[in-house]
């Protein structure tokens, strides 16, 4: 076979392809970008834009990672964070393709090359280092670089002293409150999960770094949970936790333990136990008939007691000083507060009188309560009589009776002077003076049988820190104002969405304290498992908010449409959170951001 003859390419042929390749395709570098943005397709939404990348960049991609895209055609810059992916995709191939999925389940592994995708949410565009509403969209293969740790520790903004944790899926960026910033604390915060999900193991390390900040922290502990928090933890499932923080288990330090008179403290060992009661006049008499559970009929013979005692009070002169009684009388606001020096001893003992002049019994002496009307039974039985013609129906008069002499037995109220069966004096409580900066007081109300009578409890704590709050704030000078921070656990068996219309005066009270709170640095922290039965209206009292695991997929719905600020994409990791994870959202925390939470290093009693 003859030979094919070769032949050299004329030397200006080849210069002129050499120059045309030149011309078409300058010498590949590798892309320094993290990724490229891709076109957009129908499907595309506003406000998010897919990114593609290069298989070796897989590894650096990440849920929440923040982005700067650099749209180079208009020179825009645009801050971006990932919103679902990353995903990986085959190239060149559907990733649906039978070979694909074939080849994977039987386990003759056969992975072609692919790429990476996300999709990002545009955060906003970023003009002198502020970061503006975008008003239009980065355009397509611009560069998309990974911040730095560093870089998104600025771009966020989100490390304030009050550490909550650690943001998930970021190298070691803190996530925190301010302590010093107003829209913060006094901003009230919602701490909603589960049971299980972690809130007490993170609130009691909260209550920990509050104190450590200053502030005055009131712990409202219904279940007796807190009662041991000047421990150090030794919970199997806490100190690895803890250990994996570098933190070591340690007791909060100034705790004080509240046990209303009568009851069993939750920890009969703790160092500084206070026995404490209510003043009955301190509280407005509408909280306490809407507290009680009161029904019409009970209502009008509650307050129809409560007046003639009031009345009978001052006519008889029982108050021990009858000066301050007749001033304090006369600016009485009955929403406010109860009438002055009017115990509650006084209105069963009336109660009582007129259940027995209904009933056309004989009223004894030895039935009356010293600190009550005993020794005035004449007077007594003559107001008795006039209440009689007003309202009977002795079966109504007897329940009334009996809502509030099981009120009484809880001795929550006017029992100062008085000792515990444990020997410790009763004192009332001076708000002014317990409230201290870097104090833990709290509220052992554990051993209050009845809701009805924990919330009493509750709501005059709420009453006398607020006025106390007030009164200290405008008193100190401007670099030493007191913060104040109360914690209401449980907070659906205080404030129910059900019971709202029944309860307008505790409701009312909240609010007012609120707002109030709000000019004077007193931060509520309501903590619930059942946020389904919160008021929608607390949740817009609340700024600052910190969602724990939630399963039930009414309550997500609820939630999601009370509470701003938390991106569509993150409301369904609630369902599966890990113990101890939340989705906090607060000012200066926006987009929300997945927080692994520090938790205590204190004790916490096992409750159940
Ligand atoms: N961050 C955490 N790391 C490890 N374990 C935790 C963490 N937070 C809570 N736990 C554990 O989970 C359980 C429930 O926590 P708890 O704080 O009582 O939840 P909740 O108050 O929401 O019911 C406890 O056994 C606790 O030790
Ligand atoms: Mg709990």
């Amino acid at each position: 076979m003859a030979e094919i003859p070769r032949r050299p390419i004329p030397e200006t042929v080849a210069s002129e392809l050499q120059l045309g390749q030149v011309a078409m395709s300058p010498e590949w570098i590798p892309d320094a970008a993290d990724g490229r943005t891709l076109f957009d397709t129908p499907q595309s939404e506003d406000g998010t834009v897919t990114v593609v990348f290069a298989q070796e960049k897989f590894q650096r991609w990440r849920s929440q990672a923040l982005v700067r895209i650099d749209s180079q055609e208009d020179g825009r810059v645009y801050l971006a964070q990932v919103v679902s992916g990353p995903y990986a995709a085959p190239i060149g191939l559907p990733p649906t393709n039978p070979a694909l999925v074939i080849t994977q389940v039987e386990g003759t592994l056969f992975t072609p090359p692919y790429h990476g995708w996300a999709r990002l949410t545009i955060l906003g565009e970023l003009c002198d280092g502020e970061v503006v509403v975008p008003l239009q969209r980065p355009r397509p293969n611009s560069p998309a670089r990974l911040l730095s740790p560093e870089e998104t520790r600025k771009a966020l903004n989100c490390d304030g002293d009050l550490r909550l944790g650690y943001a998930v899926g970021f190298d070691n960026l803190p996530v925190g409150l301010r302590s010093q910033e107003k829209a913060h604390i006094p901003r009230h915060t919602l701490t909603v999960g589960t049971t299980g999900s972690g809130k007490s193991t993170f609130l009691a390390g909260w209550v920990e770094r509050l104190s450590a900040a200053g502030f005055c922290v009131l712990l409202l502990d219904v279940e007796g949970e807190y009662a041991s928090i000047h421990r150090p933890a030794n919970s199997m499932r806490i100190l690895p936790a803890l250990k994996a923080r570098g933190m070591e288990p340690q007791g909060i330090a100034d705790t004080y333990l509240l046990v209303p008179t009568t009851s069993a403290p939750s920890d009969p060992h703790h160092p500084r136990i206070r026995r404490f009661c209510l003043n009955f006049s301190d509280i407005s008499p509408y909280i306490v008939v809407e507290l009680l559970g009161a029904n019409d009929a009970q209502t009008d013979r509650f307050f129809a007691a409560y007046d003639a005692a009031g009345e009978l009070l001052t006519s008889l002169g029982l108050a021990p000083d009858s000066d301050r009684h007749a001033a304090r009388l006369q600016d009485w606001d009955d929403q406010e507060s109860g009438y002055p020096d009017l115990k509650l001893a006084h209105v069963l003992d009336m109660a009582q009188a007129v259940s027995t002049v209904v009933s056309r019994d004989e009223i004894s002496d030895n039935f009356l309560h010293a600190e009550g009307f005993r020794g005035h039974t004449a007077r007594l039985s003559e107001k008795a009589n006039l209440v009689k013609e007003k309202l009977g129906h002795a079966a109504s008069w007897r329940k009334t009776v009996r809502l509030i002499a099981a009120l009484y037995r809880t001795g929550l109220f006017d029992r100062m002077g008085a000792r515990a069966t444990d020997g410790r004096a009763i004192e009332s409580l001076d708000y002014e003076r317990m409230l201290k900066p870097g104090r833990v007081l709290i509220y052992d109300l554990a051993g209050l049988e009845s809701p009805a009578h924990r919330n009493l409890a509750i709501s005059d704590v709420l009453r006398g820190v607020i006025t106390a709050q007030d009164r200290l704030y405008d008193a100190a000078p401007v670099e030493q104002k007191p913060k104040t921070v109360v914690i209401i656990e449980e907070a659906h068996e205080f404030v129910s969405a059900e019971r709202l219309a029944q309860l307008p005066a505790v409701f009312g009270q909240i609010q007012r304290i609120a707002r109030r709170g709000r000019k004077r640095w007193l931060g509520l922290v309501f903590a619930t498992q059942f946020p389904q039965h919160l008021p929608s209206e607390l949740f817009t009292l609340c700024n600052n908010r910190i969602l724990m695991r939630l399963g039930d997929e009414p309550t997500l719905r609820k939630l999601q449409h009370s509470v701003g600020g938390v991106p569509d994409n993150l409301w369904p990791r609630l369902k599966n959170l890990p113990t101890g994870q939340a989705i906090v959202s607060a000012q200066g925390i926006e987009p929300a951001m997945l927080v692994a939470l520090d938790p205590g290093r204190c004790l916490l009693r096992m409750v159940d």
